[in-house]
C-alpha cells in the first residue's frame, strides 16, 4: 500500500485489510459469546459504519437483527444547543438488547447527544461498538464497551470513513500524511 490522494489531501496506509477485519472477527466472537440466547439488535449509524456493521453482522453466530439509521443534527432553541434526530429508527427497541455500531467515537458529540434519546426508550440493555477510537479528542466521555482499534488524533479515511465524501470504498484504513 502506498499514499493515497482524496481531494487535496495526502493519506498514508495506516490499519490494513488483514488487521481490520482480524479485530472484527475477534469482536463478532466476542459479542457472540456475550449475547449468547439474546437475540440482540444492531443499531448501525450511516453513513460511516456500513462496512463495518456488514462485517461484524456477517460473523455474527447468534441470532441478531440488524438496522440502519441516520442522525441528523439541527440547531435547537439556545438551551437546547444542538438537536440530534434518527431518521429510520422505526424498530421499536422497548425491552431489547441494542447495540449501537459506529464508524469512529471522536469528541464524543453524537452519541452523547443520541444515547439519551435511545434509553428514554427503555431498551432491555445499550452497548457500544466502535471501530475506531480517538481518546485524546474526547469532549464527551462516551462508554464504549467493544472497540476495534484505539488512534491519534489524526484525520482518517477508509473502510466507510469519508472525507468530503470521498475515501469511504477503500478496504483499509488511511491516515492524514
Ligand atoms: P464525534 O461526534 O465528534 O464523536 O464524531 C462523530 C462523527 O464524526 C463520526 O461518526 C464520523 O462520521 C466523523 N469523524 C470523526 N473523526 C473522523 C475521521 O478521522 N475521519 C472521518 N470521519 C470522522
Ligand atoms: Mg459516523
Amino acid at each position: 500500500m502506498s499514499q493515497i490522494q482524496v481531494h487535496d489531501k495526502y493519506f498514508k496506509p495506516y490499519i490494513d485489510e488483514n488487521t481490520l477485519q482480524e479485530r472484527i472477527t475477534a469482536i463478532a466472537a466476542q459479542l457472540s459469546e456475550d449475547y449468547k440466547g439474546k437475540k440482540p439488535l444492531f443499531v448501525a449509524i450511516l453513513n460511516g459504519s456500513f462496512m463495518f456493521a456488514a462485517d461484524l453482522f456477517k460473523r455474527m453466530t447468534i441470532d441478531v437483527e440488524l438496522c440502519f439509521i441516520k442522525l441528523a443534527s439541527y440547531k435547537g432553541t439556545k438551551s437546547t444547543g444542538n438537536v440530534i434526530t434518527a431518521i429510520g429508527m422505526d424498530t421499536d427497541i422497548f425491552s431489547r438488547d441494542v447495540i449501537i455500531i459506529e464508524d469512529i467515537v471522536d469528541t464524543g458529540k453524537t452519541l452523547s447527544e443520541f444515547l439519551p434519546q435511545l434509553e428514554h426508550q427503555q431498551p432491555a440493555s445499550l452497548s457500544i461498538v466502535s471501530l475506531l477510537h480517538k481518546p485524546d479528542a474526547t469532549v464527551f466521555p462516551i462508554d464504549i464497551k467493544y472497540l476495534g482499534f484505539s488512534i491519534p488524533n489524526k484525520f482518517v479515511v477508509g473502510y466507510g470513513l469519508d472525507y468530503d465524501g470521498l475515501g469511504r470504498n477503500l478496504p483499509a484504513i488511511y491516515q492524514l500524511a
